[in-house]
């Protein structure tokens, strides 16, 4: 057998595909809606947003990202600094009349626009308690984004409360991003069970498309054992796309770039454009 045949395997040994690039589009839409969610903070929803998303821009896919984290982190991370702006995705939360069209922003990055987010975000979580169908209000908002982009990702912020609710109310599918560390697994169980009450009360087209490790570093058995852990408990679930841990995702972020554009040949750029692979050949992206 050759190299060129030889079976390639992920980490936990499964046999890696090549995952073709993914073909043109005919058109723009239906766009899939996919909410990345985590309650715990730091483990890589925000990079991963950011980098997914200028990934598959990169292949010629339309996609918004909705900043959903009060902390404007994936806001910052695109450019845009959403502590000047006058209207944020708070305004389309909280004002009828409001216009999804006057909010989005383009980024650098071709074919990637912004949802963006700011401060003002954390009081909608108080404010939204008191309208008529509170956990529909992301989902009626982002309505106008299902023809004009292929997929939007929205960037959770760190809890379960009403504003994750809402952005698993208008999303087809959850990713999950999982630091690959001691007590990564704590908590998803309650992440999953909140997914499940939202597929039952409010929204049946729902479905968890995946687990994304993030930080992993391949020269300790720490994360080689975490990994395994994952792929016993979560079996295919566990997306086979890894993201190594390296300093250049803080680098792109003080940037403010896709590591995608800041560094497009290192490892970390190379990883999430997989995952922009993997994600569509599993049918869970355009
Ligand atoms: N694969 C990685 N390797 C090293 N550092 C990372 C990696 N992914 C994210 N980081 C850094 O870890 C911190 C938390 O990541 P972030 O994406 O903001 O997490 P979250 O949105 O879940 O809070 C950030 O400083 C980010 O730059
Ligand atoms: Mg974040």
């Amino acid at each position: 057998m050759t190299d060129l045949e030889a079976p390639r395997a992920d980490p936990v040994g499964r046999p890696l595909p090549e995952f073709q690039e993914p073909s043109p589009l005919a058109g723009t839409g239906p766009a899939r809606i996919i909410a990345l969610c985590n309650q715990k903070g730091g483990v890589g929803k925000t990079t991963t947003t950011i980098n997914l998303a200028a990934a598959l821009a990169d292949y010629g896919r339309k996609v918004l990202v909705v900043d959903f984290d009060p902390q404007g982190a994936a806001s910052v991370g695109l450019g845009v600094n959403p502590h000047e702006l006058d209207r944020t995705v708070y305004n389309l939360l909280m004002e009828r009349g409001s216009a999804l069209a006057d909010v989005v922003r383009p980024t650098a990055v071709e074919g990637l626009d912004l949802l963006p987010a700011n401060i003002d975000l954390s009081a909608a979580e108080v404010q939204l308690v008191g309208e008529v169908a509170r956990e529909s209000i992301l989902s009626r908002v982002l309505r106008p984004a299902e023809e004009d982009y292929d997929v939007v990702l929205i960037d959770c912020q760190p809890s379960l409360g009403l504003l994750t609710v809402n952005a698993l109310t208008a999303a087809h599918g959850v990713l999950i991003p999982l630091e690959c560390e001691f007590f990564a697994l704590r908590g998803v169980a309650l992440l999953i069970e909140t997914v499940e009450k939202v597929r039952d009360r409010l929204n049946p087209r729902l479905q968890v498309d995946g687990i994304v490790a993030t930080m992993y570093d391949s020269r300790t058995l720490h994360s080689r054992e975490v990994l395994a852990r994952v792929h016993e408990a979560f079996g295919d679930q566990l997306l086979q796309t890894v993201i190594g841990r390296t300093v250049k995702f803080p680098d792109a972020s003080v940037a403010a770039e896709p590591i995608t554009t800041y560094a497009p040949t290192h490892a970390g750029a190379v990883a999430y454009r997989q995952l922009a692979r993997e994600l569509v050949a599993r049918g869970d992206a355009a």
